[in-house]
């Protein structure tokens, strides 16, 4: 069993254990016998059964489990030694085990509600909380049912709450906030970097645009979605001047991959001000790093790249031979993009496919009709890529893949989760059983850069109740908190740096550096084995635990954040500031 699935099924666990105590306490006071023993049981099992997934769960690591067995664990204890014994000799009135049953309930719900809000890590204050809720309830439970050692006992009950409420409030609120980001702080200056070679002008405005045969709203560059494919010659000094036009909620432009200096990366509110409606920004930088890269708004980026301000960047070492395509993929109002297209090549004809995921989810794709190897992630030549076979390929949100083939004498296909988005002729081909390329394996492997780490951190996903801003919120978290509350990860210039990300919610999580490289060391435990890979986004799957690193060498203040952009701005993205 995958630690997802065991995270996935302790919580279906847990709630059966609360609702079957809740049941059996509310049966029992309703004096149904039967179903009172019956759920009570039941719940009593579900509890046991738990005691097994914890368990489980603490081996795959600390962060998956650290409030269950702090937790959870004493209020499931309390509960069976509360409930348990009453039920066996369960007198005549069935009544008299009500608040027994009910007070488990309260206990399970609680641990239950400490796992659903606020998750690793767990704190006293939280604990706290939660004991407090369980007590009130219980108490205020048995002066409602009226069952007999009630005002003494209630009272002191509620007085525990109390108190456990308010040292438990303080806790929780006192941790202080974290130190905030530096705004535009200028770090690297783009007009040092020499004159342009290559100029773009993108002018970001709302538009109306062709997808799928019928007129779609948008927000476009150049009145265009995908925005005009922006290319280059390793060397070349690129220059993009950005206006807006009418994008009430602002534009910015920021190279995804691509290691800009960070007055370049188009962050609003970290490396620049969003530019309104009727400015400009420009940009300037060096294209130094060779492979497939794509451009995007990161001002209210989650709506603006779906409607379209995206686009693909592409540096190639020399000019063009043969046959070389990017294919960003997209969904724009629900219609998949590219359209599907078709277009023969000569038998011979080397092929390079550049696969872009501009969406914020994973897709698969499936390349039919030939052997091919995967060439690059991310913008990083691999190291000995083998021909593959009838093998599909997850790309992450925000992540490129770079196939190369020789066009064969027959039909070629690219689908897209099943869908034949770019082909040279008719292939049927049903794809959807093939395996998955796992890359930890795949290429040939040479020695770290790395011996030793100067820095470590760990980043631990979840979502939790968020309190600190004006509307409370369920946010996406990092160690138990929400931007603008994570506190940054500080580095040294220089300094090789290695971060552990641990994903204990119930979804996938893109994740994404700005400005660096992460190499891949290993995941859940196990080393990466196949070409190094230097990557800029890759999927955390539920319960996975990846450890990368990357060396501190480019100054700033950088976003770390996850690349489905709704999950960022409900609170996951923090940032890596140089001290
Ligand atoms: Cu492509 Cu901060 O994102
Ligand atoms: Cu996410």
């Amino acid at each position: 069993m995958t630690t997802g699935s065991l995270l996935a099924a302790d919580l279906v666990i847990a709630v059966l254990a609360a609702a079957g105590f809740l049941g059996g306490g509310a049966a029992s006071a309703a004096r149904r016998r039967p179903l009172a023993l019956g759920l009570a049981v039941f719940a009593l099992l579900a509890t046991l059964a738990r005691a097994v997934t914890i368990t489980a769960l603490a081996r795959a690591g600390w962060w998956f489990a650290a409030e269950k067995v702090l937790i959870a664990g004493p209020l499931s204890l309390a509960a069976v030694a509360v409930a348990g014994p009453r039920l066996p000799r369960a007198p005549g009135d069935i009544r008299s085990v009500a608040v027994a049953l009910l007070f488990a309930g309260y206990a399970q719900s609680s641990a239950l509600l400490v796992t659903l809000l606020h998750g690793y890590p767990a704190s006293a204050g939280v604990g706290l909380l939660a004991l407090a809720g369980v007590l009130a309830a219980t108490a205020l439970s048995w002066l409602a049912l009226g069952a007999r050692p009630s005002r003494t006992v209630s009272r002191v009950g509620l007085g525990m709450a109390a108190a456990a409420l308010v040292t438990g409030t303080g806790l929780v609120v006192a941790p202080a906030a974290a130190p905030g980001v530096p705004h535009d702080h200028g770090y690297g200056d783009a007009r040092t970097i020499g004159e342009p070679t290559r100029r773009f002008t993108l002018t970001a405005a709302t538009a109306t645009v062709r997808a799928g045969g019928r007129d779609v709203a948008a927000w476009a560059f150049n009145a265009q979605v995908p925005g005009p494919e922006l290319t280059a010659t390793v060397g070349d000094v690129i220059e993009v001047t950005l206006r807006n036009r009418d994008i009430a909620r602002g534009v910015t432009l920021h190279w995804h991959g691509y290691d800009v200096p960070n007055s370049q990366d188009g962050v609003p509110g970290v490396t620049q001000s969003a530019v309104r409606p009727g400015q400009e920004f420009v940009y300037r930088f060096r294209a130094d790093q060779v492979g497939t890269y794509w451009y995007h708004t990161h001002s209210a980026s989650d709506v603006g790249v779906r409607m379209g301000l995206y686009g693909v960047l592409v540096v190639r070492q020399a000019p063009v031979t043969g046959v070389d395509v990017t294919v960003p993929v997209h969904t724009l109002a629900g219609v998949a993009l590219p359209e599907p297209r078709t277009e023969p090549v000569e038998a011979g004809v080397p092929v390079r496919l550049r696969l872009v995921n501009t969406d914020s989810t994973t897709h698969r794709y499936a390349l039919a009709g030939t052997p091919f190897r995967v060439a690059a992630i991310d913008g990083s030549d691999l190291r000995g890529p083998t021909p593959l076979v009838d093998t599909a390929l997850l790309i992450p949100a925000g992540g490129r893949y770079d196939l190369v083939f020789t066009a064969p004498a027959t039909p070629v296909a690219l689908f897209v989760d099943g869908r034949a988005v770019h082909s040279t002729g008719p292939v049927s081909a049903t794809t959807a059983a093939w395996p998955v390329l796992d890359p930890l394996t795949y290429g040939a492997s040479s020695a770290a850069p790395w011996s030793r780490f100067d820095r470590r951190f760990t980043l631990v996903l979840d979502r939790g109740l968020d309190l600190h801003g004006l509307l409370p919120r369920y946010a996406h978290t990092v160690n138990g908190a929400a931007d603008p509350d994570i506190p940054p990860q500080v580095v040294r210039l220089g300094e090789a740096v290695t971060f552990t990300i641990v994903n204990r919610s119930q979804t996938m999580h893109p994740w994404h550096l700005h400005g660096h490289h992460v190499l891949v060391l290993s995941r859940n435990g196990r080393p990466a084995t196949g070409s190094p890979l230097w990557w800029d986004s890759f999927d955390v799957r539920p319960g996975d635990v990846w450890e990368v690193a990357f060396r501190a060498d480019n100054p700033g203040v950088w976003a770390n954040h996850c690349h489905n952009l709704a999950h960022a701005e409900a609170g996951m993205i923090l940032h890596l500031m140089y001290s």
